[in-house]
């Protein structure tokens, strides 16, 4: 069980992760839109073009989040995350159909135990009113990576490939991280996604309250495309 750092360290921890995923989710994100525009009109294409539109949020979130620590992204990371998400996404006009789909796979595998990550180092940081933003976004790279593994799972070569480990079940992200969490604050504490949950309208963290809205959106979203 994780047990409790000691504070800077911990603040340390939650900036560079912070960082790390701010410049990733460019990097997706212009890959992404590299990808979709690479495919022809139909289910894969909408549903990589809403991906996208995720990761931008997830930035913005992210983005909001290092601006509440008083600290800035790392710009030549973000220089970097740029080029290399430009140049995926042209790369796709090239790659084939499963290649794009087999890295995106694997990276929103690791996207998972990024923002599980954070939202222990937001335990320990007392920014609790972080955790729901964290696991909602870890939620939502699960999503992906689901959609991802379908998609290479359901090629013609997909048999002669090694798919990356599967993650565990979507459920298990807010049982482990309550597991991972009393750890940190102690087994008798309260439990710190319905403290994170139970703030007043009036202490919504920004950060969160974006997080919110896009929720909503995806939700709406997707009634209506069931619908
Ligand atoms: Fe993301
Ligand atoms: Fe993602």
């Amino acid at each position: 069980m994780r047990s409790r750092r000691d504070p800077a360290a911990a603040r340390e921890a939650l900036i560079t992760i912070l960082r790390h995923a701010y410049s990733g989710e460019r990097a997706a994100a212009l890959a992404y839109r590299g990808h979709w525009r690479s495919l022809p009109d139909g289910p894969d294409r909408r549903r990589i073009r809403e991906i996208e539109e995720d990761e931008w949020r997830h930035r913005e979130c992210v983005g909001g989040m290092l601006a509440g620590l008083g600290e800035r992204p790392s710009l030549w990371r973000d220089a970097r995350a740029a080029i290399v998400g430009s140049v995926l996404g042209v790369l796709c006009h090239v790659a084939g159909r499963l290649a794009p789909m087999y890295g995106a796979g694997r990276l929103e595998r690791t996207n998972i135990r990024e923002y599980e990550t954070a939202a222990l180092l937001a335990v320990e940081t007392g920014r609790d009113a972080w955790i729901e933003s964290f696991l909602e976004m870890a939620e939502v790279e699960w999503e992906h990576e689901r959609y991802f593994r379908s998609r290479v799972g359901g090629h013609p070569w997909a048999r002669w490939i090694p798919v990356w480990t599967a993650p565990a079940p979507k459920w298990e992200i807010r049982r482990s991280f309550r597991h991972r969490a009393s750890g940190i604050r102690g087994p008798s504490s309260s439990d710190p996604i319905e403290a994170s949950r139970g703030r007043g309208p009036s202490s919504v963290d920004p950060a969160k309250a974006l997080m919110i809205r896009a929720i909503r959106r995806a939700v709406a979203r997707h009634r209506a495309r069931v619908s």
